[in-house]
């Protein structure tokens, strides 16, 4: 069964990566169409009795949603959960990290693509770079936070000359670093092959300034691991274009508006908020995500030449 499920809680965000979303922002869900609270802690509760264990709250950005924390600490109290992290653009983090930590949260990934404020505002639109880095300095001083990852799309380029400071920020500041190769998910619909910068030239080109040694994974993991073969650091590579992970995936995703779906990349969707709204029991419910899951696809079909990029953009799937 299923083992990780991505929760998108709000489609709306307070940056507008060039990766992601249109620089005039998309027009957002209306409020009635969110899921509630409430509605979000029924449905991982029932989803955990259904095998998934860890749990990974996304957006849009999901630190603009009112009273966020508040959501951690209803899914952390339900005690159903293994894993509970968050992925964030950082923008709020400074506000937020130590209600985060003592809500319950695990685990954070912040996305960083680039350590070059002008180069930071060309690629998210925002010139927030030092916000950002204010953030992941405060989530890194909790003492109760598991691990901070740093997350950086790679475009070519645009990242190539972001590698050694990258380099850099792993080895010396103790977060794990992985570079997510570009995916057809933007706003602009603007995605080529061209500018998919691979995991494997990212990697030739951290091993011409340090050797890397491949550290073991789990065979769901999505990222390839290295650390730097001195031991100061980690860094990671997430090769969905060029190295697909597919036939390993165990992910489902929420999207904030209630529908279910088995793949980044699915044309069909499953609506599980109307159930919620019209009074389902959980065996209803249940059956509903059941069916929905056996027909999760076997691959996503980005190389080849029928592909359809989907409807919805990444803000409004959650990463
Ligand atoms: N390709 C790859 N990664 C993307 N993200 C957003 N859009 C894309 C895309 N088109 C990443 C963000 C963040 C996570 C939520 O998804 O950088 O780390
Ligand atoms: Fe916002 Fe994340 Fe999309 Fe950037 S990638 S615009 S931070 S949702």
């Amino acid at each position: 069964m299923i083992a990780d499920l991505r929760v998108s809680v709000t489609d709306r965000c307070n940056f507008r990566c060039q990766y992601c979303m249109p620089a005039e922002g998309l027009a957002w869900m209306d409020r009635q169409s969110i899921l509630t609270f409430e509605e979000i802690e029924r449905l991982v509760s029932l989803m955990t009795k259904l095998g998934v264990r860890d749990v990974r709250l996304t957006g849009g950005e999901p630190l603009v949603r009112r009273d966020f924390p508040q959501l951690v600490a209803r899914l952390s109290a339900l005690g159903t959960i293994a894993d509970l992290s968050l992925t964030t653009n950082g923008y709020l983090l400074k506000r937020d990290a130590a209600a985060l930590v003592e809500a319950g949260l695990n685990r954070i990934n912040v996305s960083i693509d680039s350590l070059e404020r002008d180069r930071f505002f060309q690629l998210t639109r925002r010139d927030s770079m030092d916000q950002v880095l204010e953030g992941l300095e405060t989530i890194m001083a909790q003492p109760g936070i598991g691990s901070v990852k740093v997350n950086a799309v790679a475009i070519r380029d645009f990242t190539e000359e972001e590698v050694p400071r990258f380099c850099e920020l792993a080895r010396n500041r103790g977060c794990q670093v992985r570079f997510i190769e570009f995916m057809p998910l933007d706003g602009d619909r603007s995605w080529d092959p061209s500018q998919v910068l691979t995991g494997g030239e990212l990697r030739e080109l951290v091993e011409k300034i340090y050797p890397l040694v491949e550290v073991e994974r789990e065979p769901s993991a999505t990222a390839r691991v290295y650390r730097f073969a001195d031991g100061k650091g980690e860094i990671g590579f997430i090769n969905p274009v060029s190295e697909p992970f597919c036939s390993d995936c165990n992910r489902l995703r929420l999207t904030a508006d209630g529908k279910l779906r088995t793949c980044l990349f699915s044309i069909n969707e499953t609506d599980l908020r109307e159930p919620l709204r019209t009074g389902a029991s959980d065996a209803e419910i249940e059956a509903v995500i059941r069916e929905a899951v056996a027909g999760k696809e076997l691959r996503h079909r980005i190389s080849e030449s029928d592909f359809l990029q989907p409807e919805r953009t990444m803000s409004a799937i959650g990463g």
